[in-house]
């Protein structure tokens, strides 16, 4: 039996598919390379933005027109859209065989032995982490670490608490036994996860307990794993103890993302955000003082509603003020069952978002060349992830900032070199390795 998985959304929902591979191939399943020729059609959905939504029932047209050349395939959708929708799935989407959310990954075996599920399962957090199942890695030295699930923000516009639920960590002992796994297995770096990676912890009973700054320095101390990353945590909850542990451990890495939202007040008091541009920006001043050369990313909306041209101004200054390595910036978009989709007027015009956001594009790209221009002439450590993507006669690699670098030399992915930077564009680097080779 073949199956075919098409992921969409965040690294939290990459991470489930890799677990939703892993649990299919061990029982029995091989990965189809095309949708056609699967006997399971398999999508795990997003749902944050409309336009992730269109994006994915785009990609359910395929499968009904598959199912109805052969009605034996099995059709299953699961992820943070399955959620949302509930039994709406099946009443719009009837041929769909199998719907689950988020919290039911584990349960992905049993729902497709039942197969014709014509009935949305229970909707809840089953209790297993995607975290304890088999794997399957795209990347064989990086890794992807669950540490919770879900998030208890009220954020205005963010339909994430509604999909996946209350905030709930793993136990250290649970994702620490992971880490060593992963280590043995020849994972370096590790990419620590969570809706709001940097509440971990505050759920779990006082005798399991342990904070998200000793983790990270507990991440850090097991063998072999050279690099530790996270995303993302929430500016409320970026105490003076992750600080230090970031500061005091040189295999974290030198780059946080640090989703703002806007830079005006105003508009973080009407997103519920809990923090004012003043307090934002304050805790950037602390976090660069603690942690020289940080390199700092961020998530952005514009167009919320009430965002006026001075609201905006604010969001600009802020981008020029922090100086970002990059933003991911979005439009606003009214997700239903949220506060600002229910209890606020989306009344921005369609034509001003678009102008603002052309002219935040523009900033961020402008910003972040600058701050690329700073490696030029510098020599980094690089962690080698393979063969360059625009030339495969070079490597590809990334420095703890978390940008990437493309160079000659003949390092193994995996282990970590120097490079020197000899060119920078607003993404990405040029360099070429210089010797002392550091074995993986
Ligand atoms: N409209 C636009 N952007 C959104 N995001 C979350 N919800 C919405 C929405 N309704 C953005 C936020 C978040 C990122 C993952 O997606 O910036 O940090
Ligand atoms: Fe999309 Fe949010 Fe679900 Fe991730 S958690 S898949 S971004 S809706």
């Amino acid at each position: 039996m073949r199956y075919h998985l098409t992921s969409f959304g965040c690294q939290m929902n990459d991470h489930d598919s890799e677990r939703m591979k892993g649990l299919l191939e061990s029982i029995g399943y091989r990965e189809s390379e095309t949708r056609d020729g699967a006997d399971l059609i398999l999508f795990n959905t997003c749902t944050i933005r409309g336009s992730a939504d269109d994006r994915f029932t785009g990609n359910l047209g395929d499968a009904r027109r598959i199912k109805r050349e052969n009605p034996d395939v099995v059709v299953a959708v699961g992820g943070c859209w399955a959620q949302a929708q509930k039994a709406m799935v099946f009443e719009q989407y009837p041929f769909v065989d199998i719907a689950f959310g988020p919290g039911e990954v584990s349960r992905l075996g049993e729902l497709i032995a039942r197969e014709r599920i014509d009935a949305v399962g229970a909707f809840s957090f089953d209790g297993a982490f995607s975290g304890t199942l088999p794997a399957k890695r795209d990347r064989p030295h990086q890794a992807w670490v669950q540490i919770s699930v879900g998030c208890n923000c009220v954020c205005a516009y963010c339909i994430v608490p509604a999909v996946r639920g209350r905030e709930r960590s793993r136990t250290p002992q649970d994702i620490v036994d992971e880490l060593r796994a992963l280590a043995d297995d020849g994972v370096r770096e590790v990419t620590l996860l969570g809706q709001n990676v940097n509440a971990y912890g505050r759920d779990l009973p006082k005798d399991e307990r342990m904070s998200f700054a000793e983790l990270l320095r507990a991440a850090a101390a097991v063998d072999g794993i050279r690099r530790v990353r996270y995303t993302s945590p929430h500016p409320k909850d970026m105490r003076e103890d992750v600080i230090a542990a970031m500061a005091e451990t040189p295999e974290v890495c030198r780059h946080l993302h640090l989703p703002a939202q806007s830079g005006s007040t105003d508009v973080l008091r009407r997103m519920r955000r809990t923090y004012s541009r003043e307090r934002y920006l304050e805790l950037v001043h602390r976090l660069r003082d603690a942690i020289p050369d940080l390199s700092l990313t961020t998530d952005i909306i514009v167009g919320f509603p009430g965002e006026t041209d001075e609201d905006f101004a604010q969001t600009m200054s802020l981008v020029r003020e922090v100086r970002y390595d990059g933003a991911y910036t979005f439009v606003y978009s009214p997700r239903p069952g949220t506060e600002a989709a229910e209890r606020m007027e989306d009344d921005v015009p369609a034509e001003v978002k678009r102008e603002r956001i052309q002219a935040l594009v523009e900033l961020v790209q402008e910003v972040a060349r600058e701050r690329s221009a700073r490696f030029v002439g510098t020599t980094g450590e690089v962690l080698v992830e393979g063969p360059s993507r625009t030339d495969p006669s070079r490597l590809r690699g990334r420095l703890s900032h978390n940008i990437t670098v493309n160079f000659t030399g003949d390092a193994a992915p995996g282990s970590l070199v120097d490079v020197h930077i000899t060119g920078a564009t607003s993404t990405t680097l040029t360099g070429r390795q210089v010797p002392a080779a550091v074995p993986a």
